[in-house]
């Protein structure tokens, strides 16, 4: 497709005019490190905090890159640092609090040496309130950014280091930044952000308002990042999306998720593709036939259910039913019989009954899921749900919550006994955390798997055998490199 087609609503993205204007101002920030002998060994540390999903995790690797083009030594010891930047998010009140809690401790190294820069960014910010607490009750902050103005550091840190005014403005910018750099801690696992915000507008959902509309990014983009990531040594590539399948709808160009990951799929190298997030409505027959038809792509879906009672998905506005949810359950299946599935779910959203969370129990049962992420539902202001009634009390919610952990915690050990006997092919991801004589990596199911192994095997491919399994992790030994 060609990109300058008239009939297409490309998304918009930077002015090279507008890259240009930040690269002055990366050049500044640099320049002025330089000139005071920081550099080398003394340049200035900086360190990145990260709440929230992989979304956000893709970003601190963008504002790491900025950093460093900025002449800044990206570091993990806060203490030491003179700039520090806090990526939120605002999915539940608990995150939000997590992020103010830590900032304030940040206080302390801003006392200790007025040098210190700290900025926030992240879903948090973007939404005013928030935003108008960091500039009254957080004195020692210089400034915040959303989501879409994460190009724009190098500016603010340029005003912040020549002493100008703290900055709080959110614009809700929606432009897509192409050709950021971007500091990975590793390089056999890589996030490739495939499409920016979500357009679904679930009703409990704070997302559509921290991240704005839907913007997919032009193919060509991504391809070319993904075969630079391949030949940079990536093995494990995650596309990321709120709403991954419903990428390209808004290019009118005729790509969709399917094709673009046949694309991505079809590129030459040893490496493996996984995706998320997916709404169940938008999961195509072509989709899955992509899946199955490609080696590469992992026989892994994330397809968060919410819940399994039809007035609750209604109320969600989510635009499914518990049984049309089935159905793709069951045609992923059909296509992929050993795919992992996994699943988020909501408890005690406004108004469940008994048996709203009885239905919700079944659709456990019924989509046998390796591993669910469940939450207690937190009121998020501005959402439709946070207005409705019946609002659950917390010793409700919490009694369901540890009734629906009990009952996933069975289903997670039976299904991760499937694979006891089994050879596995994992990438060797990190030494494990609790036991230094092995290696924890990962095959298609997104549970954990370690096995007795040395540090070089960290990055490749090898072939284990599953010995055991538990809950939350599988056992294995080395059956030979892959
Ligand atoms: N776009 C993704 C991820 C959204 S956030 C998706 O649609 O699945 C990840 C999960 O957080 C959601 O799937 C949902 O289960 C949970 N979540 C979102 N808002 C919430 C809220 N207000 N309270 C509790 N959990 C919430
Ligand atoms: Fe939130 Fe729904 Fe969008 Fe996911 S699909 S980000 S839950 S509004
Ligand atoms: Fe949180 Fe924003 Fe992600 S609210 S979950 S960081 S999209």
């Amino acid at each position: 497709m060609d990109r300058n087609d008239s009939r297409r609503t490309a998304p918009k993205e930077l002015s090279a005019d507008q890259v240009e204007r930040q690269r002055c101002f990366a050049a500044q920030v640099a320049q002025m490190h330089q000139s005071a002998g920081r550099t080398g060994e003394n340049a200035p540390g900086c360190f990145i905090q990260t709440f929230g999903c992989q979304q956000n995790e893709a970003d601190s690797e963008q504002m790491a890159g900025l950093a460093s083009m900025m002449g800044y030594r990206i570091t993990a010891d806060a203490a030491s640092a003179k700039l520090i930047l806090v990526n939120t998010c605002a999915i539940r009140e608990h995150a939000e609090k997590k992020a103010l809690s830590v900032i304030g401790q940040f206080k302390h190294y801003k006392d200790a040496d007025p040098e210190v820069i700290i900025g926030v960014g992240g879903c948090m910010v973007t939404q005013q309130h928030r935003a108008d607490q960091l500039k009254h009750s957080y004195p020692y902050v210089s400034f915040i950014f959303d989501t879409g103005s994460i190009h724009t550091l190098p500016e603010l840190l340029c005003a912040a280091l020549q002493g100008g005014k703290r900055h709080f403005h959110i614009p809700h910018a929606e432009d897509i930044a192409e050709g950021l750099p971007i500091h990975r801690e590793t390089s056999h696992k890589a996030w490739l952000s495939v499409m920016y915000g979500c357009n679904n507008f679930c009703s409990y959902c704070i997302v559509p308002y921290t991240r704005g509309r839907e913007r997919s990014r032009m193919p060509d983009a991504i391809l070319a990042q993904a075969k630079e990531l391949i030949a940079s040594g990536a093995k494990d590539i995650t596309l990321l999306g709120q709403n991954v399948n419903s990428y390209g709808k808004d290019l009118g160009g005729g790509e969709n998720f399917a094709s673009l990951l046949r694309d991505i799929a079809a590129l030459d190298g040893d490496f493996r593709l996984r995706f998320m997030t997916s709404h169940p409505k938008d999961v195509s027959p072509e989709l899955i036939a992509v899946m199955s038809e490609n080696e590469k792509i992992v026989r892994h879906f994330h397809l968060p259910v919410q819940s399994g009672s039809d007035g609750i998905l209604k109320r969600m506005n989510r635009r499914y039913t518990a049984e049309k949810y089935l159905q793709t359950v069951t045609a992923l299946r059909k296509a992929m019989p050993d795919i992992s599935l996994t699943s988020d779910i909501i408890v005690g959203f406004p108004g469940e009954t008994d048996a709203d969370f009885e239905a919700t129990m079944d659709m456990l049962r019924a989509a046998q899921y390796d591993m669910v992420f469940s939450f207690i539902y937190s009121p998020r202001k501005g959402t439709p749900a946070a207005e409705m009634p019946d609002q659950i009390p917390h010793e409700v919610s919490t009694e369901r919550f540890a009734r629906l952990l009990e009952l996933q915690n069975a289903v997670s050990l039976a299904r991760n006994n499937r694979f006891v006997g089994r050879t596995v092919r994992v990438l060797a991801e990190e030494v494990s955390r609790t036991d230094e004589t092995k290696i924890t990596g990962r095959g298609d199911s997104p549970r954990p798997i370690h096995f007795s192994g040395t540090p070089d095997l960290i990055g490749d491919f090898v072939n284990v055998k599953i010995t055991s399994a538990d809950t939350f992790s599988l056992n294995a030994e080395i059956a030979g490199e892959a």
